[in-house]
């Protein structure tokens, strides 16, 4: 099998869902060769990305579980080995994992989620407003890329005065627009990091009603947070926070507005929306894929596994397996069940922010489908941009029209 999965550009025209088809029934363990960090197994069947995922004294996060440094790791060292990545939460194994995600966990509760609920509200109304003049936008850059950065710097505590400061900094860090230079990444997360710890050392100071301050105080069994962790947790919510969710809007939108019959589904009963996203998370699958590395000799799918090496769970093939879901390549906004692996497939690292995605995506939704009439794709869908990754599927551009707002 030739598929180059760790290549962004195999996935420049969409997910190969087919290739991954052919993946789950003739080779379902597939070896694949970076051509830095060697061989890796691809996971394609969604049995077998649960039995590694959930196992995670045989399968390890570090040194990252990001499938290709050279296009991800802004602070990496080029070997594969280390970089700023390596610091990171979604990097660390129990029992280290377990003692900083119990200290993050005092800060991100359900509460502190639900306490957004207004200011989403009105977040996303005041995007709609500033389109009522127009009769289209790019959903990506007018309107979805907007939610979730603001969302996390509301959570966090950046001050609006920062924002565009902070948010061009994000898209240069962790963006994938292939023509931003490795150098230019490099110098915008050391001055993402400078401003997170300016942040930390503020609130350690004169704490605020905000999960940096929170987090800064927060204390399980005697210990603490460092500044630096506190930092690094600044820099993977603004990455795990804003790509995924603008694209679950952005790629959900546009699967509805060609699915008219599944559009309408909703629009007569829009309480069903909390299982209509959990469709749009399991077809869209903004996390395509994540890495494990094996802490002993062992074996997936009867695929002997040598200690060190790598496998890359495909969430997106997993999430389109026969085995798992009926009819899996049609949308069905009433599926239940479904275990979709679209957060993780469960174990330590399931996603920290899947409540609040889904909060944000219920009422985004809720109000695109309330406020625009006669919302439509502009163009050809087939020739619309994807973002340059092989990490995250989306589209970088996706022109929209309307006929009002009301
Ligand atoms: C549609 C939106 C999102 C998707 C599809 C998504 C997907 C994922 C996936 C696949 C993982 C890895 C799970 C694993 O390894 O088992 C993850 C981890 C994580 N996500 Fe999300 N995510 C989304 C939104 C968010 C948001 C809004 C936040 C923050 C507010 C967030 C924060 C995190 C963090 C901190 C981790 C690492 C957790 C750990 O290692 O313990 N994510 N996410």
């Amino acid at each position: 099998m030739n598929l180059s999965l760790h290549d962004p550009t195999t996935f420049g025209a969409g997910v190969p869902y087919d290739e991954f088809r052919r993946l789950r029934d003739t080779d379902p363990v597939s070896r694949h060769t970076h051509p830095t960090l060697g061989s890796y197994y691809a996971i394609a069947r969604h049995a077998d990305v649960l039995a590694v995922s959930r196992d995670s004294h045989t399968w390890s996060n570090q040194p990252h579980p990001i499938p290709d440094i050279g296009t991800t790791d802004p602070v990496a060292s080029g070997d594969g080995s280390n970089g700023g990545l390596s610091e990171l939460l979604i990097s660390k194994d129990p029992p280290e994992h377990t003692k900083l995600r119990k200290l993050i966990n005092r800060g991100f509760t359900p509460r502190r989620v639900a306490d957004l609920t207004e200011r989403i509200e009105a977040r996303v109304n005041a995007i709609i407003d500033s389109l009522r003049d127009q009769r289209s936008c790019d959903l990506v850059t007018d309107l979805a890329l907007w939610l979730p950065l603001h969302v996390i710097a509301d959570l966090v505590g950046v001050p609006e005065d920062d924002r565009a400061h902070v948010f061009e900094l994000t898209e240069l860090t962790f963006g994938f627009d292939a023509t931003v230079t490795a150098e230019q990444r490099g110098e915008a997360a050391m001055a993402m990091y400078a401003y997170a710890d300016g942040m930390v050392r503020d609130r350690l100071g004169e704490p605020r009603d905000d999960l940096m301050s929170v987090l800064a105080h927060a204390e399980v069994e005697g210990e603490k947070l460092t500044d630096f962790q506190l930092a690094m947790f600044f820099m993977l919510l603004q990455n795990a926070g804003s790509e995924t969710t603008r694209n679950l809007i952005t790629t959900g939108t546009l699967a509805l507005l060609q699915h008219p019959d599944q559009l309408q589904r909703i629009r007569d009963d829009v309480s069903i929306l909390p299982v209509a996203i959990e469709e749009l998370l399991r077809y869209v699958t903004p996390v395509m894929t994540f890495m494990r590395r094996a802490t002993v000799d062992t074996e997936v799918g009867g695929v002997p596994i040598k200690l060190g090496e790598r496998v890359m769970m495909l969430y997106a093939s997993a999430n389109r397996d026969e085995r798992a879901f009926t009819e899996p390549d049609s949308i069905d906004v009433t599926r239940t069940p479904n275990e979709h692996v679209a957060f993780g497939a469960g174990g330590p690292h399931f996603c920290l922010g899947a409540s609040l995605a889904r909060l944000e995506a219920k009422i985004m939704f809720e109000t695109i489908l309330t406020r625009f009439e006669g919302l439509a794709i502009d163009g050809d869908l087939a020739t619309f941009p994807r973002v340059h990754s092989n990490l995250i599927d989306g589209y970088a551009n996706a022109p929209i029209t309307w006929t009002s707002i009301v």
